[in-house]
């Protein structure tokens, strides 16, 4: 089958490229548009390490067809800092040491951006539930459980000076 045209919004700026139907978002994203940012780790669903956000929900991008996002809002971990102001998750990250060797650490950001969307003000066992769909290999997760409650207490303390 020949390649099929897309329009994807990717980090707020329209993006059309001819794809193969097989090809995999994790692929379109990293060799199509350069942005390296979601790893791939699994292939398989499991690690979360390729997790971005499409139309408001996390995606593994490994598991997901390129033509699938055509018309939809892709955003990945580099659309998360704002005019090189880094949003409040990877400043949570940066602050807390959530990180080791950083492999897992896009897919987390982009989970955990999407996670406090959905549940504002979580305990730290709902943050647990919430990030169960990545994994980490180095940290133990205790940082980064650390991270997302710091990114959510910054959030909403921002929300609270904006209204
Ligand atoms: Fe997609 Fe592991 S590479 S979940
Ligand atoms: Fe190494 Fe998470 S920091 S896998």
């Amino acid at each position: 089958m020949g390649k099929k045209l897309i329009t994807v919004k990717l980090n707020g700026r329209a993006v059309e490229k001819a794809v193969e139907p097989r090809t995999l978002l994790i692929h379109f994203l990293r060799e199509d548009c350069q942005l390296t940012g979601a790893h791939i780790g699994c292939d398989t669903s499991h690690c979360g390490a390729c997790t971005v956000d499409i139309d408001g929900r996390s995606v593994k991008s490994c598991t997901h067809l390129a033509i699938q996002c055509d018309g939809s809002d892709v955003q990945t971990v580099e659309g998360l800092a704002n005019a090189g102001v880094l949003h409040a998750v990877q400043e949570g990250f940066y602050k807390e040491h959530g990180l080791q060797c950083g492999f897992c650490t896009p897919g987390m950001l982009m989970r955990a951006y999407r996670f406090l969307q959905e549940n504002p003000d979580p305990t730290e066992s709902e943050v647990r539930m919430g990030m169960s769909g990545n994994l980490c290999r180095c940290t133990g997760y205790q940082n980064i459980v650390k991270a997302v409650l710091y990114a959510a207490a910054k959030l909403r303390e921002t929300q609270k000076e904006a209204a």
